[in-house]
């Protein structure tokens, strides 16, 4: 008899947040998880230890350093040998509203935004599929926002960077679905976490709430089950979709 299959998945920014819980749902059906933190390796390592299965092995990266992705993904092929699964996650969100900020300080968030937001998932993309093609295909997913589509007036780098991301994610499932590589995106609206929290819990938290139709915003474990279904399940012929995840707050035509 055949030993099963468990496929390796990287997930980035896996040490807190939405990357935690899909680590753990991929983990939950038997993938090998390479868990991708930038700086908060306990809260890695304790992913690490509470995942079920076996077989996960833990990654650290800064992905605003533009050699950073060749590192991580050398490091996750040596470990396992194949790359199956690249979860595009980790990302950043810095205010910077025009007006509000000098110009150096300007410059510097829109860089680090555009390096971890859009330039590192496509190097990461690029260097995960000639792994995944030597293994006869692989599945890519990307976290956009809602940001993409609505504009973010105080963070005009990280809609720009999330736009682009939509455009990259579509170019890239063109590009490789002759080659059994597939991409899909996802673009949540407002989802529980630390990205989210100081402003769900600020002076505009009630407001945002009242935007949403379904009179929340989005859980963790809402978002990672849409991703585990992307990473494992999704027709092959959804390759390069963009699906929202909103509560119904932005409708797209
Ligand atoms: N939360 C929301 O409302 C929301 C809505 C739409 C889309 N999203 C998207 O969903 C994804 C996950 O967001 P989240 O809310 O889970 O974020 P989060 O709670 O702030 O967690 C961010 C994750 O990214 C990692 N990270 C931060 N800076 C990094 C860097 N320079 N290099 C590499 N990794 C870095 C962090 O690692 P450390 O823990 O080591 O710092 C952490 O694992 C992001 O792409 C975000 O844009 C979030």
């Amino acid at each position: 008899m055949a030993a099963a299959f468990h496929p390796v998945a990287l997930v980035t920014g896996a040490s807190r947040g939405i990357g935690r819980t899909i680590a753990r749902q991929l983990a939950a059906r038997e993938a090998r998880v390479a868990v991708h933190f930038h700086q908060n390796r306990a809260a890695a390592e304790a992913i690490l230890a509470a995942l079920p299965g076996t077989g996960h092995a833990l990654f650290a990266a800064d992905l605003t350093v533009p050699t950073a992705p060749e590192g991580l993904v050398a490091g996750v092929l040596r470990a396992f040998g194949r790359i199956d699964v690249l979860v595009n996650n980790a990302g950043i969100y810095e205010l910077h509203a025009p007006g509000e900020v000098t110009f150096a300080e300007w410059q510097k968030r829109w860089d680090r935004t555009v390096a971890a937001n859009l330039t590192a998932p496509a190097h990461l993309s690029f260097l995960a599929a000639q792994g995944m093609r030597r293994t006869n295909g692989g599945r890519i997913v990307n976290i956009s926002s809602r940001g993409a589509f609505r504009g973010e007036a105080r963070a005009p780098a990280y809609g720009a960077a999330k736009a682009g991301l939509n455009a990259f994610g579509q170019s890239l499932a063109k590009a490789l679905a002759p080659e059994r590589i597939f991409v899909f995106t996802l673009a949540p609206g407002w989802v529980d976490t630390d990205m989210a929290a100081g402003h769900l819990q600020g002076p505009r938290g009630a407001e945002i709430v009242r935007d949403i139709p379904l009179g929340r915003v989005a859980t963790t474990e809402e978002v990672a089950r849409a991703v585990v279904w992307l990473a494992l399940d999704a027709p092959e012929s959804m390759t390069g979709c963009i699906i929202d995840l909103n509560g119904a707050s932005y409708l797209r035509t």
